[in-house]
């Protein structure tokens, strides 16, 4: 399978994790390279529905190697929580398939007090963020005063080091009028979820690299998606990592040239969660796939704003990307909509726009100029072979690869994994 990057292609909830877990079969090692436990990764398999954050979905898999990466921001004590919810319905979790680059920066109560005081300070102009303290952790490692999971395994430094951390983070708490955290308490359950991690840490980088000499077969599990990226997202309403591929390079040590393929996932509509511009978001869309019990956040369960299949940005999702290859999800959710929009340009100041502008008041004004298909009208989730769908959604799913740039290899139609059509 050569080594694939999977990116987002919208704005997070791709249906990446289904993706993933069906492309898992090819790959000896699965990684993720950005993010952290903002990330909701929904993976149903043999009648069990698994809601992954921060451990790759390749750990569904027996002997599948799995990888987190330096670029990736671990929140210790929740990593532990996860990988013993794991443990308790069955999946083995052990440094045999899991292993953690002592790089990774560590997620610390105070990232999450800051992350809710800063949100609560913007009042109506806040992210909508996760609320996992990603934002001020992303922030210290840039500032350079974060704490790693490598600081984490010598008890002493750690303290000294965190003591000053928690210090400099409650005053400005208190100048927030936030809560302080208690130094006692955050080492330790930070010290606590340390020991317990420490089998699984080692120099990823060294080990990706000595699997790359052996030739084995890598898949980068993405996490969010290409406009929530820091530096190509619709800042400042993004996250605070590089969720386009180049993050899978920088943020795992494999080298860029070493990285194959990328593929883009998207759904057959758009979706939202968190504030910011959203041009061809739609109340009906969203009525009806809400109606129908969906899109609802796995993370934090907000309801997702909804919309309109939005060429425009995918297009520019491509470009950045360099997408080679696209799974579209959640067709199923179009099945009963009669006439189906694409926004195949943006309107601003009477001038079309081909890519969306790098200004979010800008990308706020403008407005979406559509063309219409017909729908198809007829469920397609028991649907097997790309030639039976109906013409209406064949001819769909090809219009989305056309305008984006890409080829189209599977359609999803369901959660399940045997509800993956490979074209
Ligand atoms: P997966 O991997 C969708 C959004 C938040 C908010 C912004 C910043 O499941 O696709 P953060 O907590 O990261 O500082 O929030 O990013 N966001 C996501 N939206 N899917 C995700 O992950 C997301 N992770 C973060 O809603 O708008
Ligand atoms: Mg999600």
């Amino acid at each position: 399978m050569a080594n694939t990057v999977l990116v987002g292609a919208q704005w997070g909830d791709e249906g990446k994790g289904k993706i993933i877990d069906f492309l898992t079969e090819k790959a000896d090692i699965v990684v993720r390279s950005q993010g952290g436990n903002n990330a909701g990764h929904t993976v149903l398999t043999g009648g069990q529905k698994y809601v992954l954050h921060l451990i790759p979905s390749g750990i569904l898999h027996p002997g599948k190697q799995n990888v987190i990466g330096n670029g990736v921001v671990l929140d210790p004590v929740s990593l532990v929580e996860e990988i013993e919810g794991l443990r308790a319905v069955g999946i083995a979790v052990t440094p045999e398939n899991l292993i953690l680059s002592d790089c990774a920066h560590l997620v610390m109560p105070y990232h999450r007090a800051l992350d809710a005081a800063k949100e609560l300070a913007k009042g109506k102009n806040k992210i909508g963020t996760t609320g996992r303290g990603i934002g001020p952790t992303y922030g210290d490692k840039v500032a350079r005063t974060g704490l790693r999971l490598a600081d984490l395994m010598q008890a002493e430094l750690f303290c000294s080091k965190l003591a000053t951390r928690v210090e400099e983070a409650n005053a400005q708490l208190i100048s927030m009028g936030a809560k302080p955290v208690s130094f006692d308490e955050v080492k330790a359950s930070a010290l606590e979820a340390g020991a317990k991690l420490r089998p699984f840490v080692v120099n990823t980088v060294l080990y990706l690299n000595k699997a790359l000499k052996a030739g084995k077969n890598m898949l980068f599990e993405g996490a969010q998606g290409t406009f929530l990226d820091i530096d190509h997202g619709t800042y400042p309403y993004v996250t605070s990592s590089n969720t386009t591929a180049g993050g899978a390079s920088t943020g795992s040590g494999v080298p860029p040239h070493r990285i194959d393929s990328v593929l883009g996932v998207m759904k057959a509509y758009t979706t939202r969660v968190g504030e910011g511009p959203f041009p061809t978001e739609n109340a009906e869309i969203a009525d009806l796939l809400h109606g129908m019990g969906r899109e609802f956040g796995a993370t934090t369960g907000r309801a997702r704003r909804c919309g309109w299949f939005d060429a425009v940005s995918t297009r520019y999702a491509s470009m950045v990307n360099g997408i080679d290859e696209i799974a579209i999800t959640n067709l199923d959710g179009l099945d009963t909509v009669k006439t189906i929009k694409i926004c195949v340009a943006y309107k601003l100041d009477g001038q079309e726009l081909e890519v969306p502008p790098s200004d979010f008041q800008l990308l706020t004004s403008c407005e979406p100029v559509y063309i219409e298909m017909p729908g198809w009208e007829t469920p397609t989730d028991q649907i097997k072979t790309f030639a039976e769908l109906p013409k209406n959604a064949q001819a769909y799913a090809l219009k989305i690869a056309e305008l984006t740039g890409g080829k189209l290899i599977i359609v999803s139609t369901g959660a399940q994994r045997d509800q993956t059509i490979l074209v």
